[in-house]
């Protein structure tokens, strides 16, 4: 069963607005961010047990062309993501990625690398 935190909650930050407009999102919005290279979407992930784990993004693209970004762990870049396009801004999927954990405490962001910005960000699961 793994541990949801929300784009919209106190544990994560959003580097543009939290929007409700597109539906089909979890709890109560997503993180909509500027179309421009180097906007963030952010994550504290609290309790962690130290070793492997999943990290699962839900996200939509509307847009016909992937969006890029660097995924950032405890400060240090540890892979890049692609999220691809999912047919509309309603309709949502997930990007997984295998990240090692700290015990404790950790933050995890995507970065763009596109010009594009993020794909709109609902939810991290880990
Ligand atoms: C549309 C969509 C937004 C999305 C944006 C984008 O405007 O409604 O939710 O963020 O496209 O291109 O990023």
């Amino acid at each position: 069963e793994p541990t949801r935190i929300e784009a919209e909650s106190s544990s994560a930050t959003c580097d543009g607005t939290i929007d409700a407009n597109n539906a089909g999102f979890s709890g109560t919005g997503f993180c909509n961010t500027p179309n421009t290279t180097g906007t963030a979407a952010g994550f504290s992930i609290g309790g962690a047990t130290a070793g492997s784990a999943t990290l699962a993004f839900g996200y939509a693209n509307g847009s016909t062309a992937a969006r890029s970004a660097n995924l950032v762990v405890n400060g240090m870049t540890v892979g890049s993501l692609s999220f691809g396009p999912t047919g509309s801004w309603t309709s949502w999927s997930t990007e997984s990625a295998t990240v090692n954990l700290d015990a404790g405490a950790n933050t995890v962001e995507l970065v763009a690398t596109n010009s594009a910005g993020l794909a709109n960000i609902d939810y991290l699961d880990s």
